[in-house]
């Protein structure tokens, strides 16, 4: 089981964290990943303080640099990565 924290902090939400949600669940269900991805939403996790982009954690490890315009290929290659 591949283990997806999204950030619900007012930072990330601001930066469109709502959306990474309704991105990662429309990957999840293209890929049929249902059985195999969960995604939990989590406290801040200081990515939006250290300037790292939106707080994203796979598997308990923070991805750095992850906005809207690349989380769907990041989180694709990293589910892809994860899962092999
Ligand atoms: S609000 Fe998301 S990392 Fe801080």
């Amino acid at each position: 089981m591949v283990k997806i924290e999204v950030c619900i902090g007012s930072a990330c939400y601001v930066k469109g964290s709502n959306q990474v949600v309704t991105i990662l669940q429309s990957l999840v269900k293209e890929n049929q990943w249902e059985e195999k991805v969960e995604i939990k939403g989590s406290f801040c996790m200081q990515s939006c303080q250290g300037g790292h982009g939106l707080g994203i954690r796979i598997n308990g490890r923070q991805l750095l640099g992850v906005g809207l315009h690349n989380v769907e290929e990041v989180l694709k290659q990293e589910i892809s990565e994860a899962l092999s």
